[in-house]
């Protein structure tokens, strides 16, 4: 490999419409810029992303963000080398508007066409960051994913467990709702369980006893309403000092979850004796300061290296989408004008098909 690789990255699948140009080298890969429109403000009043208004924003933005991505790297369409465009897994009218978006640019600056996996471009951004050797144990976990992977190559990645419901950023976002906390959930249930004791509340860690990775997160906020409902009782109403313990024990029971999973998942990253064993985390969910140093703590008894993205990367981005673009292009995978927008899309196509499609769309 010694060729120089500008491409453009562009991603819509969720509620983020994002262009990025990436550039790479054999000394490394530089983000030349990196656009991110978000449509927070669009979904608030219903609870959850409405995938018709996501669609139609989307629709609008792609444009101005591919724009705005080029001018700030400082390029233009000629300077390109290829277009990668998330092609699923996700809400369709949202994956369908950025593959239009890409096929139109790559017809008409005619540069090839990559279509790349939303998952694959989380799970390949330490390479981006880091430049991380394969395998590498990864978990992905934000408001839309929860997945154990061992990455194996750029097109290779084998499904250890998963979410067998909500998402754990999903069920942040449910209990902060729970706790009339501000969404997102996650940042605000962190700040208040700073004040809490986490053993107050002796919440479930589901699917503990079964063998493997997978995971459960909705029973949890099932029994964090309940837990919630009995102190509205006994004290006619939910005092600040109690709302605090609640959330660290939430907290507590997701972190849990999340480590001795890790734990599961290390045995099986591990039999492959990796020369350099690592675990990187990616999704909004990483950002827990408390979920961090429990997965930093399981990484440090397999003398792995912890990395985590900063959390600009970690959560949904177009850069990430251009570098795992660049690196199928690497592997020899190029798409033509019959690339189509994929709902669902498993990294693995082997391992069995996850059940939950929770507030985000799909889980694939
Ligand atoms: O990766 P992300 O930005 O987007 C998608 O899910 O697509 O993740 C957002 C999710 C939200 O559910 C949010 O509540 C959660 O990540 N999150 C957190 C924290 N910051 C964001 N969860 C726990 N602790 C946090 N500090
Ligand atoms: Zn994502």
């Amino acid at each position: 490999m010694d060729q120089t690789l500008i491409f453009l990255g562009i991603e819509s699948s969720c509620d983020d419409t994002a262009a990025a140009v990436v550039r790479a080298d054999d000394g490394g890969a530089q983000i030349l810029s990196n656009v991110v429109a978000g449509q927070t403000e669009l979904h608030a009043a219903f609870g959850g992303v409405v995938p018709e208004i996501a669609a139609r924003a989307h629709a609008e933005k792609l444009d101005i963000c591919v724009e705005q991505a080029l001018d700030q790297a400082g390029v233009t369409l000629k300077d390109l080398d290829a277009i990668a465009v998330t092609a699923g897994p996700g809400l369709i009218g949202g994956v369908m508007s950025g593959v239009m978006c890409a096929k139109g640019l790559a017809v008409g600056a005619g540069l090839p066409l990559i279509g790349v996996n939303h998952l694959a471009g989380h799970a390949l951004t330490p390479r981006l960051t880091d430049a991380l050797p394969f395998p590498y144990l990864m978990l992905l976990a934000s408001g839309g994913h929860c997945q154990f992977l061992i990455a194996k190559g750029p097109e290779d990645f084998v499904r250890l467990g998963g979410t067998i419901d909500d998402a754990p950023g999903e069920a942040f976002d449910k209990t902060a709702k729970l706790l009339a906390l501000p969404q997102p959930g996650g940042p605000s249930v962190e700040s208040e369980a700073k004040s809490g004791n986490p053993q107050a509340f002796a919440l479930p860690r589901p699917l503990m006893d079964r063998p493997g990775c997978d995971m459960s997160f909705s029973g949890l906020k099932t029994a964090l309403l309940r837990a919630r409902d009995q102190v509205i009782e006994q004290h006619g109403g939910l005092p600040r000092a109690i709302r605090a313990d609640l959330c660290a024990s939430f907290q507590a029971a997701v972190a849990d979850v999340l480590s001795k999973k890790s734990r599961r998942a290390f045995a099986e990253y591990m039999a492959l004796s990796p020369a350099q064993p690592a675990f990187a985390v990616a999704g909004g969910v990483a950002a827990n300061q408390a979920i961090r140093a429990a997965l930093e703590t399981v990484s440090a008894e397999f003398n792995a290296a912890f990395l985590a993205p900063p959390l600009r990367l970690c959560t949904d981005n177009a850069a990430m989408i251009a570098w795992a673009g660049i690196e199928r292009y690497r592997n020899g995978g190029r798409d033509g004008m019959d690339l189509i927008a994929r709902p669902r899309w498993p990294l693995d196509q082997t391992a069995p098909a996850l059940l939950g499609s929770g507030k985000k769309g799909a889980k694939a």
